[in-house]
């Protein structure tokens, strides 16, 4: 039977029949239908339904990974303030067609998500124009100005699911430090963009490249330093601690030692700095711009490795779509970032080629979920029937003029891939559908 045709909406009582199911929450690798009612996970069958079984819509996934819906903790989409960049419906469609279910945004839009007010917002305008799952994030500051206490209990009971200032770092101690006191009972974990505020201004990482180069740049000290800081936060405090996008090998020495201490601190990678290096920019390539910056050949080999022993169990986009002319602007003026929600998956599996598949799942569902207390990461009966099909071996190239972000600028267009987003199902309806790639759907009724 032929996907369901055009990414229609298929109805919330279907059968996925015949892929095969990975849940590492379950311990699960092997052919299963997933029987999905009232948008929910209702049985994982080892065979399909005799068709006369059953009214229920059937989708034929044969030739598919089928896995608990992808989360991607870590998206900027720019409403409001920045339509021209991102819109709501424009970026949760693109994290659609990456097949993503759900995503959490950070705060840095204009104004900056930073009470409870703007997290309801949020969820409300999210919801009523896509179904992919919007999951707010609260700025730990008034305005992310590092100064003053954002009202933390009013965006947790709003819906906030973590806190962070990331597009910088929470400039004072003396108020990350308070922040993390009085939120320290709060399930919602802060989450560090660790950059150290007196290398503001840098382009590019510091290193041969930048020295030969002769451009300003931000060493890996840079982050490491503020990793060290702000895990000695949580240490004092006994906060939910997550690193955002690691990017130096010397801040996975600072996370090790941290684990060696029964810190609870987790961190993530970015595709790009699980693949790109600084010699990207050797050709003043603005589109390489991003904080923080692509490091070296051996910070790479690093995160892979980190990935591979452990150290970082989750995977994020950091999806930061600016315009064509603030991506094109010479590398001093170019706003930094870049889109990454359409590329991610294809460009994670592919730095991580032999990793086990489970594994691969884990960083990008059951772990995301863990992480920010959200429904997900698992098949589990009863669990909402959010899904990510996968083909593992469909080779494309990546076309930012085929992008559904506003955003085009990435260091992967031209870059040939195997691994292939196939299927985005939220809450049984199927989102995202590679047969139809253009089209996305509105969020389903009665979610
Ligand atoms: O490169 C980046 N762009 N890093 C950030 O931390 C913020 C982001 C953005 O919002 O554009
Ligand atoms: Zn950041
Ligand atoms: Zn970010």
């Amino acid at each position: 039977m032929p996907l369901d045709g055009g990414g229609t909406k298929v109805g919330r009582n279907v059968d996925f029949v015949g892929a095969r199911v990975v849940d590492p929450s379950l311990a699960l690798d092997g052919i299963r239908t997933v029987v999905v009612r009232n948008g929910t996970i209702a049985a994982l069958l080892d065979r399909a339904p005799a068709a006369s079984d059953t009214s229920a819509r059937r989708i034929d996934c044969a030739g598919m990974v089928l896995c608990p819906g992808f989360i991607d903790p870590h998206v900027h989409l720019r409403e409001p303030g920045d339509s021209h960049k991102e819109t709501l419906a424009t970026g949760l469609t693109a994290a659609a067609a990456g097949g993503f279910t759900a995503v959490a945004a950070m705060p840095n839009t204009r104004p900056p998500i930073d009470d409870g007010q703007r997290v309801r917002q949020l969820l409300r305008d999210s919801a009523a124009v896509a179904a992919v799952r919007c999951y707010p994030i609260g700025a730990v500051t008034v305005a992310r100005e590092g100064r003053a206490l954002a009202p933390l209990r009013s965006m947790a009971a709003a819906g906030a699911v973590a806190f962070s200032d990331d597009g910088a770092c929470t400039t004072s101690l003396k108020v990350l430090f308070h922040a993390a006191l009085l939120a320290a009972d709060l399930p919602m974990p802060f989450l560090s963009h660790c950059e150290d505020p007196s290398f503001a201004g840098a382009v590019i990482h510091e290193g041969e490249t930048s020295d030969r180069l002769g451009l300003p740049g931000s060493p890996s000290l840079s982050e490491a330093a503020i990793a060290a800081r702000d895990i000695l936060v949580a240490q004092t405090t006994g906060k939910a601690w997550h690193l955002c996008h690691v990017s130096a090998e010397t801040t996975i020495g600072v996370l090790e030692w941290a684990r060696a201490q029964g810190t609870r601190v987790t961190a993530e990678v970015t595709p790009h700095h699980l693949q790109c290096n600084d010699e990207m920019l050797s050709s003043f390539d603005a589109r390489c711009r991003v904080n923080p910056p692509l490091r070296s050949v051996q910070d790479v080999a690093a995160m892979r490795v980190a990935v591979r022993r452990g150290t970082i169990s989750i995977f994020a986009s950091d999806h930061a779509p600016h315009s064509e002319e603030e991506k094109e602007a010479p590398l001093s003026h170019a706003s930094p970032g870049f889109s990454g929600l359409e590329v991610a998956v294809a460009a994670t599996f592919d730095a991580l080629d032999g990793l086990p598949l489970a594994t691969m799942v884990a960083n990008y569902s059951t772990n995301v979920a863990a992480l920010l207390g959200v429904p997900g990461g698992s098949l589990q009966v009863g669990s909402p029937a959010d899904m990510t099909a996968l083909y593992l071996d469909r080779p494309w190239t990546v076309d930012p003029t085929l992008f559904v972000s506003k955003g085009r600028a990435t260091p992967f267009a031209g870059r040939r891939f195997k691994v292939r987003p196939a299927m985005t199902v939220v809450g049984g309806c199927v989102v995202f559908n590679a047969a139809a790639p253009t089209q996305a759907l509105p969020a389903p009724a009665g979610r």
